[in-house]
């Protein structure tokens, strides 16, 4: 059903590019966008879109690449995998984008990311950490660290920091993301010696989640980990202390949104989670970036709008050193990312086209995540 769609859509944009003819410009550097400016992860896209558009004005403003131009095409796929796939497929062929930038959802980038990988087009993903993502292909990449990592950092800082001995996961069996994540803290936690009391689930959407909370709170665990998205994570923070359970709910970086504090409020309040980077860094280069976003947008840039900036920095450093704007010297060129200095960290790109950086803990307090420590790989 879906194929023969996109297959339809093929032949449309084919047409449409026959009888207008391409509209290629080539002052122009063409780059395509996809992400979810609407629908429940609605700030995850606005907030990777505002980082990237930032980022683009800066570098045209400054005479662009070589030269040329970058031509910025930015589709929403309202937070849907097939919409994902339709909307990438329309960036390809009727746009002719050279380099995609996109998802922040990982099961929403691995929808889309074998489409860039047959037609040889390289794809950046600035915050999807699942691992499977960048194995769709050689032509798939992040500039964020991964969900091994991320779960041993929350686990580790569960045993060591708040002295947890047991933790009950909870964790949306829909999404790539939480499963990874939630088997990566189990794995690192069953390691270092803790018990994994109870492991429950829900469904993107839910709304209900009294019947699992329910269950965790006859475990007595020490933490409970909830690797979601900001939406549902609020509501159970809320529905856990409805029903009496005191203890930390720790997260991952699906937390980062001003939404979660929105939803659940104080029910959020000493509770921790990982991510890619605090505004509050004394580091000039965060501070630098912080005061222009804000001067543009009005809003502290959350870390999707950071690593959105940080993706096309990469990328445009890598047009600048590629051998010519083919896609494989594109691909070749963002494959030998070294040491580019982002304002999420120094980004190098490993054999398996991932970063390897630094993840931080940052805890809630008053609606608000103040910093507390940074984890080295
Ligand atoms: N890492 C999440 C995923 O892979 C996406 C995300 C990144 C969400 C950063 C919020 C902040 O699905």
């Amino acid at each position: 059903m879906q194929k023969r769609f996109i297959a339809v859509l093929f032949m449309v944009s084919a047409f449409l590019t026959d009888s207008c003819g391409p509209k290629i410009n080539p002052n122009e550097i063409r780059i395509g966008e996809y992400g979810s400016l609407t629908g429940a992860q609605a700030t995850f896209g606005t907030s990777t879109d505002n980082g990237i558009k930032l980022a683009v004005d800066e570098i045209n403003g400054a005479g662009g690449i070589n030269g040329k131009t970058l031509k910025l095409t930015a589709y929403d796929d309202q937070g849907d995998p097939a919409e994902a796939a339709v909307v990438v497929t329309k960036l390809i062929t009727q746009d002719q984008v050279q380099v995609v930038l996109g998802e922040v959802a990982s099961s929403l980038s691995l929808a889309a990311a074998p489409i860039c990988q047959q037609n040889k087009i390289p794809m950046i993903s600035p915050s999807s950490t699942n691992p499977k993502v960048t194995q769709v292909g050689d032509y798939v990449f992040r500039v964020c660290f991964i969900d091994p990592f991320q779960g041993q950092v929350m686990s580790d800082f569960a045993m060591n920091n708040l002295k947890a001995q047991t933790a009950a996961i909870l964790r949306d069996q829909k999404s790539d993301y939480s499963m990874g994540l939630a088997d990566f803290f189990v794995k690192r936690f069953k390691e270092k010696g803790g018990t994994i009391v109870s492991d429950q689930s829900y469904v993107a959407g839910d709304v209900d989640f009294k019947s699992q909370l329910t269950n965790i709170r006859g475990q007595k665990p020490d933490v409970i980990f909830v690797p979601g998205y900001y939406g549902e994570v609020g509501l159970i923070a809320k529905q856990a202390r409805e029903l009496g359970v005191k203890v930390a709910l720790l997260g991952g970086d699906g937390w980062d949104s001003s939404k979660l504090y929105e939803i659940g409020g104080a029910a959020l309040d000493g509770c921790y989670f990982s991510s890619h980077y605090s505004p509050e860094s004394t580091d000039p280069k965060v501070q630098d970036f912080v005061k222009k976003y804000q001067t543009k947008y009005g809003q502290v840039p959350d870390a999707l709008a950071t690593l959105g900036y940080d993706s096309m920095g990469v990328l445009a450093a890598a047009l600048k050193n590629a051998k010519s704007l083919s896609e494989a010297d594109i691909r070749d060129a963002i494959a030998a990312t070294k040491a580019y200095t982002g304002v999420t960290g120094s980004i190098s790109l490993d054999a398996n086209r991932d970063a390897v950086k630094p993840a931080v803990v940052l805890k809630i307090e008053n609606s608000k995540a103040s910093y507390v420590t940074t984890v080295n790989p």
